[in-house]
């Protein structure tokens, strides 16, 4: 069961109008009201305690992030070009127990890929040394592993809201101008190879429409997708996929850096792939940074959550691909929302915060308590229960207090247009009315 906290901030005040409501606790989720707000599992972060109690509060999306492709659910043995036999592994298993034990929607990822798919199944006898098949052996092998691990989901989690599923992924050549290249090397592919053009693709869909649970929507999802050849690519391919009604939505991976690409590029993509009339789910979400300037990372999450929310309409998941930096596939670059403890890094905050619509403070901090303005209601969060906070006048004026009884908290306040100052914990933050 998700737990809700409910908590009640006392304030006495001199002169002010005061109101003092029940929340609930809010994560991301909770502020995130147009779309769902995800994160990754994993079968290590899944086994840990603390991990899925900061999913509980802060995700409402979850995507195995290594255990549902090809080389985690395919196997070998027994598999004929007719039934490609299907498993869930132990990590599997835990990961689609807890979302559906807690009621959290999962993302499937994915089903057609160049990568992390064994090399037996594009080939002869489904043996490794085998040649490569032709398309109406792949066919087959295809419809059936899609048939099979669908139906494997669907009755093992009945329960489950498979809300979302990337049935092809990373397609396109990096940097866009058409299929990835053929061949089994690395960063080739071996559907391009079999194919020669993107049957495959439209045969993918066609076979997830087919077997795929109701409610789950289709997805291409690929990387680079604001580089604009790439962008160009994945439009036209999803606009052909749309007239045969076979596509829901599109995935921008959004793999990024502090570097590359700006807002305004990616903006540009959101604006092409919005046109399109499908969904857009951002699905792997990371910004790597080589400096470590967490504030100016937190503004480029920002930046581009701004992009998003311009199109929020079309727009149903928001998936950051790591909880944790030290836990992120791209570690180096310390990408995602919490650091290595576990604790809130700016870019949580810049985008709690602007989910909030509540404005930014005027001057930030991390990790701890923080207060802002908008229209007349103060907005306090952070305090640790028990410890006291104040609001005082620019001139040094005690204007209200009060102590948390949770860590987190909202109180309405009429205050006067001017400069304040919050303070809590050491901590002391400039607010303007
Ligand atoms: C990555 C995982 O995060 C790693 O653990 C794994 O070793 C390689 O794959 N695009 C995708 C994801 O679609 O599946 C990839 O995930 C990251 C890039």
């Amino acid at each position: 069961m998700k737990s809700k906290y409910k908590f009640i901030m006392a304030a006495t005040i001199t002169g002010l109008n005061l109101v003092c409501p029940q929340v609930d606790a809010q994560g991301l989720k909770d502020v995130y009201k147009d779309f769902k707000f995800g994160n990754i599992l994993n079968s290590t972060t899944v086994n840990n305690s603390n991990m899925k109690a900061l999913v509980l509060t802060e995700f409402n999306s979850i995507t195995p992030e290594n255990e549902l492709k090809p080389d985690a659910t395919m196997v070998q043995s027994g598999s004929t070009n007719e039934n490609i036999k299907v498993q869930l592994n132990a990590g599997a298993k835990a990961i689609l127990q807890f979302c559906q034990d807690n009621n959290i929607a999962l993302r499937g990822h994915c089903l057609v890929w160049h990568s992390q798919t064994p090399s037996w199944f594009f080939r002869e006898n489904l043996t490794t040394t085998g040649a490569i098949v032709d398309s109406a052996t792949m066919n087959r092998r295809m419809e059936s592993y899609i048939k099979n691990i669908f139906s494997l989901i669907t009755s093992s989690y009945p329960n489950l809201n498979l809300y979302a599923y990337d049935v092809v992924n990373e397609a396109f050549a990096n940097d866009g101008g058409g299929l990835r290249p053929a061949g089994t090397a690395s960063g080739q592919s071996p559907w391009t190879l079999i194919y020669g053009n993107d049957d495959f693709i439209v045969n993918a869909f066609t076979y997830a429409r087919r077997y795929a649970p109701l409610g789950c929507k289709l997805f291409y999802n690929d990387y680079n997708e604001y580089i604009s050849a790439k962008t160009n690519d994945m439009y036209n391919l999803a606009m052909k996929l749309k007239a045969a009604n076979l596509i829901d939505g599109i995935g921008m991976q959004s793999h990024l850096d502090m570097g590359y690409p700006d807002a305004n590029l990616y903006g540009q993509a959101v604006a092409k792939f919005a046109s399109t009339g499908l969904e857009i789910q951002v699905t792997e979400i990371d910004i790597t940074t080589s400096t470590g300037d967490f504030v100016a990372q937190g503004l480029k999450y920002r930046d581009i959550m701004t992009k998003i929310l311009a199109y929020k309409n079309n727009v149903s998941a928001f998936v950051v691909w790591g909880i944790q930096d030290n836990q992120s596939w791209r570690s180096y670059g310390k990408p995602v929302l919490f650091d290595s403890n576990g604790n809130k890094k700016p870019a949580y905050n810049e985008l709690y915060n602007l989910g909030s619509s509540t404005g930014t403070p005027e001057i930030q901090s991390t990790n701890s308590p923080r207060a802002w303005i908008t229209g007349n209601q103060l907005n306090i969060t952070g305090v640790s229960q028990g410890k006291p906070w104040f609001v005082y006048s620019a001139t040094g004026i005690l204007v209200s207090r009060g102590i948390a009884e949770s860590a987190k908290s909202t109180i309405t306040l009429n205050i006067p247009s001017g400069i304040y100052f919050f303070r809590a914990e050491n901590h002391s933050l400039k607010i303007v009315n």
